[in-house]
C-alpha cells in the first residue's frame, strides 16, 4: 500500500470550477492563477452530454502540466461514477484529487476507494489519486465525522451550499442570511480538523466579487476555512488575496514564535508577555497555522 502521509496538500485558496462541457471555459481555466482548477462532470454538466464531458475531461488532462487539478465525479451511486473513477484512476497524467459529491456516509468513500485500488493496481500506479467529499446533503452533515475518518486517500472536506439549501427546504433569503449557515460550517470545519483535513468553503452562485461574495469568504477565512470555490474568473484573485495572511499577519506570527522561543530559553517559561498580550502554546500553534497558509511570494501587503 502506498504512504498517504508523505505529500502535503496544495494550497487551495481558490478552487476555480469550470464545466467539462465548456471547451473554452476548460481551454482558459489553467492559465487564470487559482490554486487549484476543479473540471466539473457534475451539476454544471446536462444529463446529455455526461459521456462527452467525460472524454473532454480526460482529453484536457492529457496535457495539463503543473498546476493543481481536481476532477468533480458524478455522486456515487448515479450511472456515471464508476466510469468517470475508472477513467480518471487509470490515466498516466492523473488529477491531483476527485471530488466526490453528495457524500452521505463512510460507505460512499469506500465504494470510491475499492475502485480507484483496483483500477489503479491494473494500472500500475504508484501514486494514489486523493478524494475530497463534498457535504451537501442533511445524510452528510449528520454523518460529517464518520465521513471524514473514513479513507486514507481524503484530503479536504467541503461544504455545499446550494444542494443543502436545496435539501434543507432553505429560501433564498435564508441560503443568502450567512448566520444561518453557522452550525453547518462548524460541524465541517471541526470534523476537518479533528481528521487533520483541509476545509474548504463550496461556491454561492453570484459570479461576481460583489459584497455578499466578500462578505462569505471572509467570514469562511475567519472562521478557519482554508479556502474557497470560485465560479467565475473574477473571483479567483480575490479569494487568492482574502485567504493569504497579510504581511503584518506573518510579521506578528514571527515575533510570536521568536518571543516564546526567548522565554524558553531564558526563563524556561510556557507563558510570556509580547506587547501587553500573554503568549502560549495555544498561541504558538495558532502562530504555526498563519504561517503554515503562507504561500511563497503571496503574502499580502
Ligand atoms: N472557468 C473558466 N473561464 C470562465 C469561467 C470558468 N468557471 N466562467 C467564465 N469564464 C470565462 C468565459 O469563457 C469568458 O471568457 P471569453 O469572453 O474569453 O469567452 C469570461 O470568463 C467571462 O465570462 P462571462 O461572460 O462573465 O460568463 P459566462 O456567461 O460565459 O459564464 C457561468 C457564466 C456561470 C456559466 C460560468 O461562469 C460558469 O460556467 N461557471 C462555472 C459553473 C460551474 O462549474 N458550476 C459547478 C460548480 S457550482
Ligand atoms: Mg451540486
Amino acid at each position: 500500500m502506498t504512504d498517504f502521509e508523505s505529500v502535503s496538500p496544495p494550497a487551495r485558496r481558490s478552487c476555480l470550477s469550470v464545466p467539462a462541457s465548456a471547451p473554452r471555459k476548460l481551454a482558459k481555466a489553467r492559465a487564470l492563477g487559482a490554486d487549484e482548477v476543479v473540471v466539473d462532470l457534475e451539476d454544471s454538466v446536462a444529463v446529455s452530454t455526461k459521456d462527452d464531458a467525460r472524454a473532454a475531461a480526460v482529453e484536457a488532462l492529457r496535457d495539463w502540466g503543473d498546476q493543481t487539478v481536481a476532477v468533480r465525479v458524478n455522486a456515487p451511486r448515479s450511472r456515471w461514477c464508476h466510469l468517470e473513477l475508472a477513467a480518471l484512476a487509470e490515466l498516466s497524467r492523473q488529477p491531483r484529487s476527485i471530488v466526490v459529491p453528495k457524500v452521505e456516509s463512510a460507505g460512499d468513500l469506500a465504494f470510491v476507494d475499492r475502485l480507484l485500488d483496483g483500477v489503479e493496481a491494473a494500472a500500475g500506479r504508484s501514486c494514489p489519486l486523493r478524494v475530497q467529499a463534498l457535504i451537501e446533503t442533511p445524510p452528510g452533515l449528520a454523518s460529517v465525522n464518520e465521513i471524514a475518518g473514513s479513507s486514507d486517500r481524503l484530503e479536504a472536506l467541503i461544504l455545499g451550499y446550494a444542494d443543502l439549501a436545496a435539501s434543507l427546504g432553505r429560501s433564498p433569503a435564508g441560503a443568502a442570511a450567512l448566520d444561518l449557515w453557522l452550525p453547518a460550517q462548524e460541524a465541517v470545519l471541526i470534523a476537518a480538523r479533528r481528521h487533520g483535513l483541509q476545509a474548504i468553503d463550496g461556491p454561492f452562485l453570484g459570479t461576481a466579487v460583489d459584497e455578499p461574495f466578500q462578505a462569505a469568504a471572509v467570514r469562511a477565512r475567519d472562521l478557519g476555512f482554508d479556502g474557497k470555490w470560485a465560479i467565475h474568473p473574477s473571483q479567483v484573485a480575490a479569494l487568492n488575496e482574502l485567504f493569504t495572511p497579510s504581511q503584518e499577519e506573518l510579521a506578528h506570527a514571527r515575533a510570536v514564535l521568536a518571543a516564546l522561543e526567548r522565554g524558553e530559553q531564558e526563563d524556561r517559561a510556557g507563558a510570556v508577555a509580547l506587547d501587553g498580550e500573554m503568549l502560549d502554546e495555544a498561541v504558538r500553534r495558532s502562530a504555526i497555522r498563519v504561517l503554515a497558509r503562507s504561500v511563497p511570494g503571496a503574502a499580502r501587503g
